[in-house]
This record gives C-alpha cells, structure tokens and sequence, in this order.
C-alpha cells in the first residue's frame, strides 16, 4: 500500500478539513458549509466522507481529495501536503532509522523545553514581584494585557542561573539548556549561566505557534537593546518572522500582508487590530521569509524607515551582495532582487513609506486610519525603485539624464510584463524628459527587447529558464558535463570570454576540489579519462548529466555552443559575485577602521569587479537573441 492510500485510511476527511473549516454542518451523507476558498452566503462546499471527497459547486467549481484540500488551504504543493498529513495520521513516508529517530526526539525535548521556558518566563510577568519593573515598562508603553498573552510575553529574572535552575529542576539537562541557547558556556568551562536575565521576553514562533526562540529587550538604556536566541537547529532567523502564527489568518482574509522591523511594531499593530503584520528579525528579509508569507497573501507591503527605505546608497550597496550565490543565503531586500523576484513569482511586492523618526508603533498610535491608508496606498516596488535610484540626481543636466537611464535600465530589465515594462520605460522618458524611443532603444540595444524569455522558451537549455538556475548548486557540473559533451567547444568558450570582456575560464572558477581536478584534467578542451577509482566515480556524475543533455531534443551544434557559453558565462557570473560580496565586506572594514588607503584601492577593485559582473549579465541578456555568437569564427 502507498503512503497516500495509508494516510487516506488513517485519516477522515471530515476531520482533515474540519480542522480548517469548523462550520462543516452534516447535510444527510455528506457535509456542507461555505466555501473556505472563496466568499459566499450560501454553502456550496461538500464534503463526502464515504468517496473521500470534497467539491465547490460555487465558483470554485473544483473539488478532490484530502490531499488537494490541504494543498489549497495551506498552500503549499503536494509533497508538503503529504508531509502534512503523514505527520497528522503518524505515517512515516521514511522509514526512520535510530539515528533518524534520535534525532526527532532531541527536537521534541528541545521544543518542549522552549515552550516550558516561555511558560515560566510569562509566569514571572503576570505575578511575581521581580517583574513589577517590566510590568510598569509595559504599561507605560501602553501595551495591554491582550497583547502581553496574545504575544505570551515574559520576564526572565535578573540572575545568572535563576531561570536554568528553575528549568533544571522541571528535569531538563544543562545540555539542552545550552543547545537551545538559553545558557551561555563560561569560558573556564566551569559551568554555564543564564543568557537572559534581567529582560522582557518576546518568544519567537514558527508559523504554527511553537517557540523556536526568543528576543529579550532591556528595560532600560542597556545594550544591546534586544538579545536574540542563538541560531540553532530549531531557531533559524532566515526561515521565521515574528508574529506570522498570529497573522496567517488576517493575511489571507486581507490578501495583504505587512512586513515591519521591530517586535513591538507587529504587537502594535495586532494590538489595533491589524493583525496582518508581522516583524523580520532585524537582518534583511530573505527569499525563504517572503515565501512564507506568500502562502497566505498575494500582496507583501514593506512598511520601512523613511530614511533606510529612502537611502538609494544603501540599496545600490546591497545589490552588490544580491546575487547568484547560495541559494540559502541570497538577501533580496533590494529594489532589484524584489522586483525580479515580483515578476517571477507573481507577488505583488509594495513599500510603505513611514515619515522620518517614526516607527510603526508611534505611527499606528498617533493615527490608526492613517496607517491603514499608508498600506492601501503603498507603492509598487519598481515606482519606489526608480523614484530612489534618481533622488540625487538632477535630471536637467544631460550627464544625470545618462546616468539615470543607466541605473533605470537593469530594473526594467527584470520587469518580465512587456506592457508592464513599457509602463516604466515610459516613466523613465518623462523623468528625464527624453525620447521615449530613445531609452526604448538603448534598451533594445542591452538585448533585452526580444524578451529574453520569449526567445529561449522554444529551445532547450542546459538550465532551466529564469533567475533559479542562477544559483544551480550544479552549475559547476553542469559547465563541466557541457564541455565534457563537446570538447571542440572549448577553444570557442574561452574566445567568447574574451570578447565578452571577462577572463578565460579557469580551474579557479571551480569551487569544488572533485570539479577543479576535472577541469585540469582537461588540457585544450580533450578530455582524457583520469584512471583512479575516485574520479571515476566523479566522471559517472558527469557522464549521467552528459547523457541527459544528449536526450534534449535534438539541436544545432550552434545552439549546444551557445548553452555552453551560456553556462560558463553563469559559472562566471556566480564568481564574480561571490568576490564582489568579499571585497565589499573588505571595503567595510577598511573603512570602519579608517584605513583609507586599503579602503580606496579596494574600492577601485570591487568597481572594476562590478563592471565585469555587468558586462557578464549584459551579455548573459542578448546571448539568447544573438545570431552571431562571441567567439564563434564566421564560416
Ligand atoms: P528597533 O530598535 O526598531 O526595535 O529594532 P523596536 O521593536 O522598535 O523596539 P522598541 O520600540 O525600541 O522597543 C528593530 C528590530 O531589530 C532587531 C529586533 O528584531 C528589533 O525588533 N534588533 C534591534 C536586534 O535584534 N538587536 C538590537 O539590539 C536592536
Ligand atoms: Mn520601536
């Protein structure tokens, strides 16, 4: 028997959807109740419990299985919702092995050992003497006992072991206290002590209400502000925003949700009854965070300082670092990386611009109607994009016009709706008060007016299409399978590299010491078959991947070229980036410590860096489009 026919004889589907839809009333065999997916005044939502089935006669008009239930109502895809289920019915869809199992149980102790703490820390608040301090902090804040439970805060003593004592004596080990960051290791290693103390506690949840985590903030002037959980296997600040278990619900009635900085901005606002928003953690937002959020709405509305959002340095500064690196850890707070990422997946992606020196809190207090507004008539990013990349500029001069249709450009580049992007290319022409057939074809020249997408829809690609392959964790494989596939190739790849104005392609640009080795192996583009077991072993990899793209529909040895230089230029792309986002942090610290000298000369690298990295995507742009390829010598 299947998992899926185990989990469907395990669970009722009248449960499995109960537990979303608690109005399911029992109408002779079946259920009904209004539809969960859309609004309505009278049910047309059936559920059959005998066939396992549920149906919207209503303008859904669509029904199926207990699987596709979840998915819908979750919003997630079938794995998840197989995931979802087989843990609600006790499946396992592996079988677990000890060393599986043990490890699921440390994580059970450490999450009860987390909610015990958040108990007690909650506890201390409402009644012992100790907390009367955070409780006035509190009040004088005008945070209301709603908040304080909705949001179980808490209060851990001032003491070096007081709340590990307490937790110790409830039978959990010194062990568990330090894995989940709750105690810190002396340096003597004599003993551990309390990490928090002395502070009001936010317990951070994951998006079913589980606390992974906390954020402690002093009560007085005291730095730092807010100390944070360590990360560990349970609280990782990339996958988590603050508040999210409490307002999934109001995302999806809203479709809206808000993204603010601060814990207490997102009390705040549930406190008013805006309980669509939750809190980052004070790093940037990550791509995992956004797609969080998205499961529940379709709009994301930043709500961000008026002088950080303002601040067209601190963005251009961070596209520096977006980039095609690990997947993992790409930042997308920029203009760039969110618009791309808007037209990718289509999610609405909006900034709220908060007047100078107010936060969300102040802001919501001073005027809730206003606040409301500020979210209706948030900005589309690529408005607040364009608007902050020419604030210093002064678009009468003819040197700021160039350089505004400069910086504008890349952006209009990642807007994939040509009516759209026409839309902002129109903009643009009125700002700078030029042609709009001028930047219209100074963008047709970036090669970007065919539409990238278009053209390389109908041809096989050793990558898959769009921003993801970017990061392909097999990019170097991939590179390596595709000159592996065509070794005459070779000599064509390094000369469009030259032409394209970047460096030959060398073992350097390989990360991975298995790939390295290959490419060196591979004197002018022959490839001889190393002897030892080990590469043998790597060279299997490639040859599954060589056969793979053997397999694509057969294609010109042209375009079979042009995938290959288009993959070196990838692997190329990814490198630069990464010795940009070094030299970057270089540069910081340079700077930091006045070292002006080091500061500058590393300043005209990552410049140089840059220019290359531009010339790589300028050319990864027209590449699709080109009829005459770099490197490739005319018959
Ligand atoms: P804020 O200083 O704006 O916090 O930092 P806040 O929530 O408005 O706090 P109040 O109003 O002064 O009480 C925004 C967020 O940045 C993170 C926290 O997540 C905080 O909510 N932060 C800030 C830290 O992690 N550590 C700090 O020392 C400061
Ligand atoms: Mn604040």
């Amino acid at each position: 028997m299947s998992v899926v026919d185990e989990i469907k004889i395990r669970l009722d589907i009248v449960d499995v959807v109960s537990a979303y839809v608690p109005n399911l009333k029992k109408a002779g065999k079946t259920y009904k109740a209004n539809c969960p997916f859309h609004t309505e005044k009278t049910p047309s939502f059936v559920v059959n419990p005998e066939r396992g089935m549920w149906h919207c006669f209503g303008a859904c008009n669509t029904g199926g299985d207990m699987f596709t239930f979840v998915q819908r109502i979750e919003n997630v895809d079938f794995p998840e919702a197989l995931r979802i289920l087989a843990q609600r019915s006790g499946v396992e869809l592996t079988p677990r092995t000890p060393a599986i199992r043990e490890e699921e149980e440390e994580k059970a102790r450490l999450r009860s050992l987390l909610s015990a703490a958040a108990e007690y820390y909650h506890t201390l608040l409402l009644r012992n003497s100790i907390a009367g301090p955070a409780r006035e902090y509190l009040d004088k804040r005008g945070i209301t006992a709603g908040s304080i439970e909705r949001f179980y805060l808490g209060y851990a003593p001032d003491s070096w072991d007081q709340s590990s004592k307490f937790l110790t004596s409830k039978g959990y080990s010194s062990h568990d206290l330090s894995a989940v960051g709750l105690v810190i290791e002396r340096e003597d290693k004599s003993g551990t002590y309390d990490r928090f103390r002395g502070r009001l506690m936010f317990p951070i949840r994951d998006i079913n209400g589980q606390t992974v985590g906390f954020g402690g903030r002093v009560l007085d002037q005291g730095v730092p502000k807010y100390l944070n959980s360590p990360q560990t296997t349970l609280f990782d600040k990339s996958h988590l925003l603050y508040g999210l278990d409490l307002a999934r619900e109001q995302m999806r009635r809203t479709g809206t949700a808000v993204i603010v900085e601060g814990y207490v901005d997102a009390l705040v606002a549930h406190q008013y009854d805006f309980a669509n928003v939750v809190a980052s953690l004070g790093t940037a937002l990550t791509e995992e965070q956004v797609q969080l959020v998205k499961r529940f709405s379709n709009r994301v509305v930043l709500a961000l300082d008026a002088d950080k959002a303002g601040d067209a340095a601190t963005w251009r500064g961070l596209e520096v670092i977006r980039g095609v690196v690990d997947e993992k850890i790409i930042p997308i707070p920029t203009w760039r990386g969110l618009v791309r990422y808007q037209g990718r997946s289509a999610l609405d992606i909006r900034v709220a611009r908060l007047p100078v020196d107010k936060d969300p809190d102040e802001f919501i207090r001073a005027n809730p109607t206003t606040w409301e507004e500020l979210i209706r008539d948030a900005q589309p990013i690529a408005d607040f994009a364009l608007e902050t990349l020419i604030r210093d500029l002064d678009l009468n001069e003819g040197k700021d016009k160039a350089t505004a249709v400069r910086r504008v450009l890349p952006l209009l580049a990642d807007i994939v709706d040509p009516i759209e992007r026409s839309h902002y290319i129109q903009r643009l022409a009125h700002l700078v008060r030029m042609d709009e057939r001028v930047i219209e074809s100074e963008f047709t020249r970036l090669g970007r007016k065919e539409g990238q997408r278009q053209v390389r829809g109908n041809k096989p690609s050793a990558v898959p299409d769009g921003e993801a392959a970017w990061s392909e964790p097999d990019l170097e494989e991939h590179c390596l399978a595709r000159l592996l596939a065509e070794p005459s190739s070779f000599g064509t790849v390094q000369r469009a590299l030259q032409e394209i104005g970047t460096a030959d392609l060398s073992a350097d640009d390989f990360e991975l010491a298995q790939n390295r080795s290959l490419f060196t192996e591979m004197p002018n583009g022959i490839f001889s078959l190393p002897e030892d077991l080990y590469r043998v072993h790597v060279l299997d990899r490639l040859n599954t991947i060589r056969t793979q793209l053997e397999q694509e529909p057969r294609v010109t040895r042209l375009e079979q070229t042009r995938a290959t230089i288009e993959v070196a230029l990838r692997l190329r792309a990814r490198n630069l980036t990464r010795q940009a986002e070094e030299l970057r942090l270089l540069m910081e610290e340079a700077v930091n410590e006045d070292e002006q000298e080091a500061a500058s000369r590393l300043r005209v690298q990552l410049w140089e860096i840059l220019q290359e990295i531009d010339k790589v995507k300028r050319a990864l742009l027209v590449l699709p489009g080109m009829r005459r390829l770099p490197g490739v010598m005319p018959n």
